[in-house]
């Protein structure tokens, strides 16, 4: 199988999920937390090198105050067990997003966790926390703009490859796959410059159904495709 080198998940369906069982909603989330979990490793040993997950948008504070306390909790349950069980996981771990909205003791323990596992050397994971893909242009664009008032770039020296180096994603490569489950065919505000070539696959399973098999086959679809790049196939 011939693996992309980084694939972008958007995590949807946990509130449908536990729906379906007649669970409050929150207890999709727990599963979809679960599964992130199980995912990452199984990535991992398939031999992945990048992988970033959707987990809470710029427009999720919009959610319920009760939903995003319940999600806020989650995550530091999630970093406190990276914390504890960091001997257990081969991966390296960072955030992208806009911190300073967080909690200080979720930024706290965010910068631990990616300190504790900068050294692994297993599949590079990359958690998407506030995270808008135009909140992260808007960023991008004023720290430019700061950097041409200080006289340190012109403006001519905005390319292409200088706005990605102001993005959060500036040390990895863009996905050459997104997959997003559930059924759902939006990008949702999701790393909209990184993906602008990238292929897309919807599966219908609800995220905290989704497993390894499933991204396996999104992964073949990839490969049976004919990535063009806006250029032409030879053959054709
Ligand atoms: C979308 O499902 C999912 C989210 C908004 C949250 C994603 C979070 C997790 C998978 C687990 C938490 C992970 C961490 C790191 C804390 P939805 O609620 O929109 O589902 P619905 O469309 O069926 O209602």
């Amino acid at each position: 199988m011939n693996l992309p080198q980084h694939i972008a998940v958007i995590m949807d369906g946990n509130g449908r999920w536990a729906k379906k069982r007649l669970m409050p909603r929150m207890m999709g989330h727990r599963k979809g937390s679960e599964n992130l979990k199980k995912l990452i490793n199984d990535c991992d040993r398939l031999g992945l090198e990048h992988i970033t997950f959707y987990a809470f948008s710029t427009e999720n504070w919009k959610r319920s105050q009760e939903e995003v306390k319940n999600l806020m909790d989650l995550l530091r349950e999630y970093l406190n067990d990276h914390i504890k069980n960091e001997k257990d996981n081969n991966f390296k771990i960072d955030f992208i997003g806009d911190m300073s909205r967080l909690d200080e003791d979720i930024r706290e323990k965010m910068i631990i966790v990616r300190q504790l596992y900068s050294t692994h050397k297993g599949i590079f994971v990359h958690i998407a926390m506030n995270y808008g893909s135009r909140d992260e242009i808007r960023r991008a664009v004023v720290d430019i703009a700061n950097e041409i008032k200080s006289g340190e770039l012109e403006p001519d020296d905005i390319t292409e490859e200088l706005i990605s180096q102001h993005l959060d994603t500036k040390n990895y490569p863009d996905p050459e796959l997104l997959i997003r489950t559930s059924g759902e065919m939006r990008l949702s505000n999701f790393l909209m410059w990184q993906l602008a070539y990238s292929e897309f696959y919807f599966s219908d399973k609800l995220w905290p159904d989704f497993r390894v098999d499933d991204l396996i086959e999104a992964v073949n679809e990839y490969n049976s495709r004919d990535r063009r790049f806006g250029g032409r196939n030879e053959v054709n």
